[in-house]
């Protein structure tokens, strides 16, 4: 205990002298301890009050969670990464039913990844006269693979590939295995699909796919599909007329090192800001996740489970503040314990509804009463503090609707690589209320429930 609290200490000022170094407008980089996304100059009283508050909670003595509720019966969320196998994405259901508050948010991968491949169908529909760059007849794309075990990212692969006709059958889906090259439309991955418009046939080719991980093994990496698009545009030049990604983070990447000089229409997933923002700058177009409603059902189930009320409550169902959402925003599926938010395409038409992904949904804006829904310390990790969707977009959120929903959240950021940084910072689950875990690999639920049981 009193190591923890001294290592404590020491990254609470590290954090502050990091925060004093660093820029005023940039959100901090190292989202690890309990530091927010304030720096230090420009938080107010009251944060600063809040920070200590948040600081003794998870280092003193005396400050264990409320009532005496074992680990293993807390309320429990898995959001982001859904527990489940990375080979085969079958869904892990012990981990998905760990306890009676245990449940699952994300967003319907099948029905975003068939918006994301209609996208870009439409717009090469849409742009045919000027889509094929070379004139060769064939409409080249590339794709940025984000992680080649998870769900998210193989059903985007797969909705491309379907909405284009370039997919191939394996074991009854889609294959969405990376091909590498494939200048010569040769491989086995994939096929050379075939679009006719206008009574003119053209093939579409997956020219090159690759999984973006890096050396040090955290995968969507944004740096590594901006190298890759240096060798790619090196190899293919302007056999390349399209640029898919399975996130913005990727497709931003690649964006500003070279599609939007050289105006290669480029799609990802997410409706980051910036990428919302390059849309005016001839990025082709992304999808919302609707993080907005997802960073809401994530704390909202934990709340629900910690004022004992029924599970729908300020969901399907008003809450007491009038908090609701409307089924054409989230889906919930019993047998999964999952709920799932729906997802919508953002292109030139409708861009200018999406600048802000920050911004909390208005539904679900409405604060609770401090008296009727009592503070409760909840911890919660994302997992990659660099991941540009979970810091730029999803943790932003979860910020706003954590002091709506009267959580006291301590935020711990993971280096996207390795399990045991982010499970070594669970060394106290006695101190919390509650859990929201965001796993480095969808296999490892484990590793965590393991810790609660103990
Ligand atoms: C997002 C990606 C992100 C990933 C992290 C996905 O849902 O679209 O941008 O990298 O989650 O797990
Ligand atoms: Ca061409």
């Amino acid at each position: 205990m009193k190591k923890k609290f001294i290592a404590m200490t020491l990254a609470v000022f590290m954090g502050i002298s990091l925060a004093a170094c660093g820029s005023k407008d940039e959100p901090a980089k190292d989202n690890s301890g309990t530091q927010d996304n304030k720096t230090e100059d420009n938080k107010t009283e009251e944060d600063k009050t809040e920070d200590t508050k948040t600081d003794d909670a998870s280092g003193g003595e005396n400050n264990a969670a409320s009532g005496d509720v074992a680990n293993k019966d807390k309320p429990l969320v898995w959001f982001n990464r859904q527990p489940s196998n990375s080979s085969t994405g079958e869904l892990d259901m012990a981990a998905l039913s760990f306890n009676d508050n245990t449940y699952y948010v994300g967003f319907d991968a099948n029905q975003g990844a068939e918006l994301q491949g209609t996208m870009v169908k439409d717009y090469i529909e849409a742009n045919i006269d000027s889509i094929d760059r070379n004139g060769d007849g064939i409409i080249g794309y590339v794709l940025a693979v984000g992680d080649i075990g998870h769900n998210d990212s193989i059903a985007r692969t797969r909705g491309i590939r379907k909405a284009l006709g370039t997919g191939v059958e394996k074991d009854g889906d889609i294959n969405s295995d990376p091909v590498g090259t494939n200048s010569d439309g040769k491989s086995t991955a994939v096929q050379d699909g075939s679009i006719e418009i206008g009574g003119k046939k053209y093939v579409v080719r997956e020219l090159a796919s690759q999984e973006m991980k890096n050396s040090a093994g955290a995968t969507w990496d944004a740096a590594t599909a901006g190298n890759a698009i240096g060798t790619w545009s090196a190899s293919f030049g302007d056999e390349i007329d399209i640029i898919a990604s399975n996130n913005d983070g990727m497709g931003m990447s690649m964006f500003n090192a070279w599609s939007k000089d050289n105006n290669v229409p480029t799609f990802g997933y997410d409706a980051n800001s910036d990428a919302v923002a390059a849309i005016a700058e001839g990025y082709g177009g992304t999808i919302s996740q609707h993080a907005d409603v997802q960073a809401y059902l994530t704390l909202r189930v934990l709340r629900n489970a910690l004022d004992g009320v029924d599970v729908d409550t300020g969901i399907g169902t008003a809450d007491d503040a009038g908090n609701t959402l409307s089924d054409d925003v989230y889906a919930y599926n019993a047998d999964e314990r999952s709920y799932y938010a729906l997802n919508v395409a953002v292109t030139a038409d409708n861009y200018q509804d999406f600048t802000d992904s920050t911004k909390i949904y208005e539904p679900v804006s409405n604060q609770l009463d401090e008296s009727a829904h009592p503070s409760k310390k909840v911890w919660l990790n994302i997992y990659n503090a660099s991941d540009n969707f979970l810091s730029s977009t999803y943790q932003p959120l979860l910020q706003n609707y954590d002091d709506i929903l009267n959580l006291d959240v301590d935020y711990i950021g993971g280096d996207g690589q390795t399990e045991s940084n982010i499970t070594n910072r669970l060394g106290n689950p006695g101190q919390y209320d509650a859990f929201a875990i965001n796993m480095v690999k969808t296999d490892n639920a484990a590793s965590y429930t393991g810790l609660l049981s103990q």
